[in-house]
């Protein structure tokens, strides 16, 4: 086999490879696959694209084009200013991005951004539009249960989300429910007294 043969065989050639390189950068990045003339052959591209996307965030129904490898944290962040939803692991491992989906709370960053339509996304700025504190924050407050507060909404949005769905929790259910959240400050002993005060009285 000759060198031009071991190159240039049958298949897409290093060299191929390059010039469709070189035609897909100058290609805008919106639709996918595109088939692209190299060679004289046609070649298949995939992404990244970006596509036309609808989110339903904090009763809005919101229209914007993503890049597809985009997370809902990023969107939210960065295209919505709601900076609420922290990112801190970026891998689903300590809750600083806890958003509802559905009315359940999930780690927004672990979450593409074409995968979240169709379902209900609600923030901490969707839960909280005033600026008065209700009694869930005041207890938050009140115990000293944050230091820097980087991890504070992700654990509100979790707190509020399982004190409606178990409005009767016990402390140590309450706490049970908080276990997708991380504090890197260690802010636990004043979450056990939030814990405290937010189930007084209840039954398990
Ligand atoms: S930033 Fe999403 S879980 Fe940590
Ligand atoms: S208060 Fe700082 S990370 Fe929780």
């Amino acid at each position: 086999m000759s060198d031009k043969d071991r190159n240039e065989g049958p298949g897409v050639s290093r060299r191929d490879f390059l010039k469709i390189g070189g035609i897909a950068v100058a290609v805008p990045l919106v639709a996918s696959p595109r088939v692209l003339q190299a060679a004289g052959k046609p070649v298949e591209v995939h992404g990244p694209y970006k596509a036309k996307i609808s989110l339903n965030i904090n009763t809005k129904q919101q229209f914007v084009e993503v890049d597809t490898r985009v997370t809902l944290l990023d969107v939210l962040r960065d295209t919505y200013q709601l900076t609420g939803a922290k990112r801190v692991c970026d891998r689903g491992a300590c809750g600083a991005c806890t958003v509802l989906m559905d009315d359940k709370p999930v780690y927004a960053c672990s979450i593409l951004a074409v995968d979240a339509q169709e379902r209900k996304i609600t923030t901490i700025e969707g839960i909280y539009p005033a600026e008065t504190l209700d009694e869930l924050q005041r207890a938050f407050v009140e115990n000293d249960a944050q230091q820097c507060g980087f991890c504070t909404p992700g654990f509100i949005v979790s707190a509020k989300s399982f004190l409606d769905a178990h409005p009767r929790a016990s402390a140590e259910e309450f706490k049970h429910g908080l276990s997708g959240n991380l504090c890197r400050c260690g802010t636990y002993q004043g979450m056990q007294l939030v814990a405290a005060a937010m189930t007084k009285g209840k039954g398990a």
